[in-house]
């Protein structure tokens, strides 16, 4: 496990480009992001990106109603997306767009040799044709009666009240969302992928140890039923790369997102010239690749993403690690239902360091949904990082600076409480690459907690009365930096900033290589507030103004 000299690859879904980055995205993006500042700062090789997902109905028609072309609008999300995501210190090698060249230029290759191998099809299939704006709609642009329960206003793919599955021409009563007209029955040519023909492969590869359990047991139940074709064609109009040899047909936009994670890393190969892109996807590559995604999305990562990589002659993903659903205050949010809390939003109000060490409070590596409440929200920072982690140092480094020119003392006066924290490095390691974020979080207030009794009880402010005692106040002082910084070491992936303003304060990296060896005789810097209370007033103030 902590095998020396990994060289890893590691994404993150590529969000789409017809709205801001939520808190979800943002427990997708934190997660993954601990997860690449913890490896790298094991020393670790890790190449970390993402990208824009910029194509498809939704992205056409929200440029439609924007009055822009789709490369505008697009052009500009992408910006917008990378500052959102640089603000809570999530920050990638490259942050792509699937509209690119190399996409386009890889899609096409990839599909040729499709092709080439007889794993495309062509079909005539009927649609749901909406003839007032002249295009076939798409599952989530028609909506209708259940044909199976009945229930009203479901989506052209499946029942969100009795879970059944159908096609789109199956509904009752269908009215399309684009021009609220009733549709009629269209046919049209459409290109195939032969996933079926992949499911010997994928019956090993999902109990490959790739995916976790449930994930694995979902895809299992999915492949029983037996694999259909992938549509992964679309007609016009459409926003998306054309398919070569046809008039007006174009690639679904789940093909070239896909095909994204190779063009984004092979944009990156072309600008560092010391990657190289078939030492990470060759099918015998020796490097890891890792897929962060939601639990919304197994069954392309699970069965169509590893079918076209095995199809090609790519290697397959190492692991995919699925996460469940952020819900907020009891809401789950929800672009479609207009509740949505961006991280534009939360910054008005709250930092980026608190809301990565609130995730990693809750988050641990299964596909649990997890609740936000911002009332526990604040309760968590005000009492694990201001009262007891900063409070460690701040009422340390008062008397250091006082009495002792902020030098810390020579000694190290309790090496067993010490060793008991530097052990602790070891098991959460292990916790960092399991990714069980919250179990670290128990260890780290554990910990602070025992180091601030330990102040407690060796009384400086009493202690510092008689000068006698001026040696030991200075040892007792110095001990409490000293743990403070094994406890900021074992932080630095989950907060960031406060790291960066320990080491200003440390005036030392914060390096886990060196988290045996205390700073003896060690000159610090002056003391500045590290972290801020959240006021109940201010949580109160966001709810009133968001919810
Ligand atoms: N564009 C596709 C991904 C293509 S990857 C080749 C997509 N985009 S998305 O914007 O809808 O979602 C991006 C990621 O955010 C997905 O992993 C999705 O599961 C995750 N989340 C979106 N809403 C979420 C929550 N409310 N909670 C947690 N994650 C959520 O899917
Ligand atoms: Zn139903």
């Amino acid at each position: 496990m902590n095998n020396p000299n990994r060289t890893m690859l590691v994404t993150c879904a590529f969000p789409y480009a017809n709205g801001d980055i939520h808190l979800g995205h943002l427990l997708e993006h934190i997660q993954a992001d601990i997860w690449v500042r913890y490896l790298r700062m094991k020393g670790h090789s890790v190449v970390f990106i993402c990208s824009d997902d910029t194509h498809g109905t939704a992205i056409m028609l929200k440029a439609k109603s924007m009055n822009m072309n789709p490369e505008k609008l697009i052009s500009s999300m992408k910006d917008r997306h990378q500052d959102d995501l640089f603000k809570f210190s999530i920050i990638y090698d490259n942050y792509s767009s699937t509209h690119q060249k190399e996409n386009k230029n890889l899609c096409n290759k990839i599909y040729y040799l499709l092709k080439k191998k007889k794993f495309i099809i062509e079909k005539n299939i009927s649609q749901l044709y909406d003839i007032s704006c002249d295009m076939f709609l798409s599952d989530r642009f028609v909506k209708g009666t259940c044909p199976k329960c009945k229930a009203s206003s479901q989506y052209g793919d499946n029942c969100d009240s009795c879970g059944a599955v159908y096609n789109a021409i199956e509904l009752l009563n269908p009215i399309s969302e684009i021009s609220h007209t009733t549709p009629c029955i269209r046919l049209s040519k459409h290109l195939f992928f032969k996933l079926s023909y992949f499911s010997p492969f994928l019956k090993n590869w999902i109990v490959s140890g790739s995916l976790q359990l449930p994930v694995s047991n979902q895809l299992k139940e999915w492949l029983s039923l037996g694999l259909r074709s992938w549509n992964i064609s679309r007609d016009y109009p459409y926003f998306g790369f054309k398919i070569p040899g046809y008039i007006d047909k174009f690639f679904y936009v789940w093909m070239d997102a896909s095909i994204g994670y190779m063009s984004c890393f092979k944009e990156l190969c072309d600008i560092k010239k010391e990657i190289n892109f078939n030492d990470f996807w060759s099918i015998d590559s020796k490097y890891e690749l890792y897929h962060f995604i939601g639990k919304d999305i197994t069954y392309f990562h699970g069965l169509f993403w590893p079918a076209i990589l095995e199809a090609c002659g790519y290697r397959k993903p190492t692991k995919i690690f699925a996460h469940g659903y952020v819900t907020f205050q009891g809401l789950k949010l929800s672009k479609s239902k207009g509740f949505m809390i961006s991280g534009r939003k939360w910054l008005s109000c709250f930092d980026s360091d608190s809301l990565r060490y609130y995730f990693s409070s809750k988050l641990s590596n299964n596909i649990e949904d997890l609740e936000m409440n911002l009332y526990d929200y604040a309760n968590k920072i005000n009492s694990d990082i201001v009262n007891n982690i900063v409070n460690l140092a701040s009422r340390s480094a008062s008397f250091l600076k006082k009495y002792f020119f902020n030098t810390l003392s020579n000694v190290l006066v309790n090496s067993s409480l010490y060793q008991q924290f530097t052990r602790e490095a070891i098991l959460i390691e292990d916790l960092f690459e399991e990714r069980k974020f919250s179990r670290i979080i128990q260890k780290i207030r554990f910990l602070s907690d025992l180091a601030n009794k330990y102040i407690s009880q060796k009384k400086p402010w009493i202690l510092i009365k008689n000068h006698l005692f001026k040696d030991k106040v200075h040892n007792i002082c110095s001990f409490g930096i000293h743990l403070f910084r094994v406890l900021m070491i074992f932080l630095k992936p989950i907060m960031p900033v406060l790291a960066e303003k320990t080491e200003l304060f440390l005036n030392k990296p914060l390096l886990w290589s060196e988290i045996d060896q205390p700073l003896l005789s060690h000159k610090i810097n002056n003391f500045s507030i590290l972290y801020h209370r959240i006021e109940r007033s201010k949580v109160d103030y966001f709810l009133k103004k968001y919810k």
